[in-house]
């Protein structure tokens, strides 16, 4: 492979509007699709989130706790054909700025094991980048071996996708300006941290805050973060921005210096 990667990842948070059940933010994602057709990445993978299209119906029929019980099935398909129908709206915006994407589905392509990935169909990700297209994936129901299905979170696909092909670095792009002493939503005196090492946060000299949307199913800032813990580990630089404000996305995907936090190993 060529140029290394990069990840970006685009909340649910940001494209649809959590509190308004399968709502897109094709304003946010428009703006969005131009910032990342502007920024002119050479190799880039872009995964997004679930939002109020997701995440509330796989909490409907519990789907983070596996199969339990047939009428669960349905909820499954409901699921993946709510991201689906989010991932349209992203696409049609990505078309719309001239950027090369391709849908790659997870239900498709990645198996599960107790909710951990356990294979993903790496080749034709391989060769799309080769090529010069941008791979879009999404958080999605998956198929899980122990579990019979199981939630896989875009977190947990961004970490993966670093890894697997050697991204330089990993772009997340949330709702709050990156990670904070205390909840910036409820506490007037959070500071932004700018800059943190993964020992610092192993010590747990900070303490994890951020986005605590309370029908997320997969685990708000913090899970988020040990999701990623893997792919920092690998030397893989990973930078937190508020994609809900204008060119904090666009200067990230530029390397310029943009208002967020740097995660590194050291
Ligand atoms: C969730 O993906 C996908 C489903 C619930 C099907 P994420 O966990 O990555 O979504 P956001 O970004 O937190 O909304």
């Amino acid at each position: 492979m060529g140029v290394k990667p990069t990840v970006l990842k685009l909340g649910g948070s940001v494209i649809t509007d959590k509190n308004k059940p399968s709502t897109a933010n094709v304003d946010a994602i428009d703006r969005l699709a131009d910032e990342i057709s502007s920024a002119k990445v050479s190799s880039l993978i872009l995964v997004h989130g679930g939002g109020s299209f997701g995440h509330p119906i796989a909490k409907k029929y519990n789907l983070t706790e596996g199969y339990g019980d047939p009428s669960q099935v349905i909820g499954f398909s409901e699921t993946h054909r709510a991201m689906t129908k989010l991932n349209n709206f992203v696409m049609e915006a990505l078309f719309s700025h001239n950027i090369n994407a391709v849908v790659v589905q997870p239900s498709s392509c990645v198996l599960t094991t107790g909710g951990r990935i356990q294979s993903m169909e790496q080749k034709p990700i391989e060769r799309m980048l080769d090529m010069g297209l941008v791979p879009v994936l999404f958080g999605d129901a998956v198929l899980d071996s122990e579990k019979g299905f199981a939630i896989l979170s875009g977190d947990q696909l961004v970490s993966s996708l670093a890894i697997t092909f050697g991204a330089s670095r990993i772009i997340m792009g949330g709702d709050v300006d990156g990670l904070y002493t205390a909840d910036p939503k409820v506490n007037a005196s959070a500071k932004l941290i700018e800059r943190v090492t993964l020992e610092e946060l192993k010590n747990q000299k900070h303490e994890i805050e951020g986005s605590k949307a309370i029908d997320d199913v997969t685990g708000g800032m913090l899970g988020k973060m040990r999701e990623l813990i893997p792919a920092i580990e690998k030397n893989i630089q990973t930078l937190i921005v508020n994609a809900t404000k204008p060119l904090r996305v666009y200067k990230a995907l530029r390397e310029e210096e943009v208002v967020g936090t740097i995660i590194k190993k050291r």
